[in-house]
């Protein structure tokens, strides 16, 4: 069983996001053997659900957010295969608990995008409905070519 851990900051807004969508579209092409969780390099929001505006915009999109706040642990450095950041800040807080060993399964999310060419997932916290929006979009994007790339490492 492979297992993918997406990384955001609060873990309420962003990660959540994309551990859904993840969810979603592997339900949606019917993929197994996968496990998917996400957590935030600060645990400032641990035990809180996702921000409600994440939750109903992916809620629109026929996506349920249910994740639980958490914040990273080193042991997940060991435990996960993929582990993907939403922005360069991210990736840093995720290298500071890496060994050497533990670098080649960390990633930016935007390394598994095709049709956005932004380096991050821009942080939609204090911002307005679009940037919820385009976390959605973003990430979709990310996860489907993090499945495509899954599937052509099983092959
Ligand atoms: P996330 O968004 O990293 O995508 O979950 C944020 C959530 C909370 C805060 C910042 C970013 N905060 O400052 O509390």
């Amino acid at each position: 069983m492979s297992k993918v851990l997406f990384v955001c900051l609060g873990n309420i807004c962003r990660s959540p996001a994309a551990e859904g969508v993840m969810k979603h579209l592997l339900a949606e092409q019917g993929v197994d053997g996968l496990h998917v969780d996400s957590a935030g390099t600060s645990a400032y929001h641990e035990g809180e659900r996702a921000d409600s505006r994440m939750i109903e915009h992916a809620y629109k999109r026929g996506i349920d957010l249910t994740s639980i706040s958490r914040g990273l642990r080193p042991s997940d450095l060991d435990e996960f295969d993929y582990i993907i950041a939403m922005d360069r800040s991210n990736l840093s807080g995720i290298r500071s608990l890496a060994k050497e060993h533990h670098h080649e399964k960390i990633f930016l999310m935007s390394a598994f995008c095709t049709k956005y060419d932004n380096e991050e997932v821009p942080d939609p916290y204090y911002g307005g409905a679009e940037g919820f929006e385009f976390v959605l979009d973003m990430v979709t994007d990310g996860c489907l070519g993090l499945i495509a790339h899954i599937k052509n490492e099983r092959d």
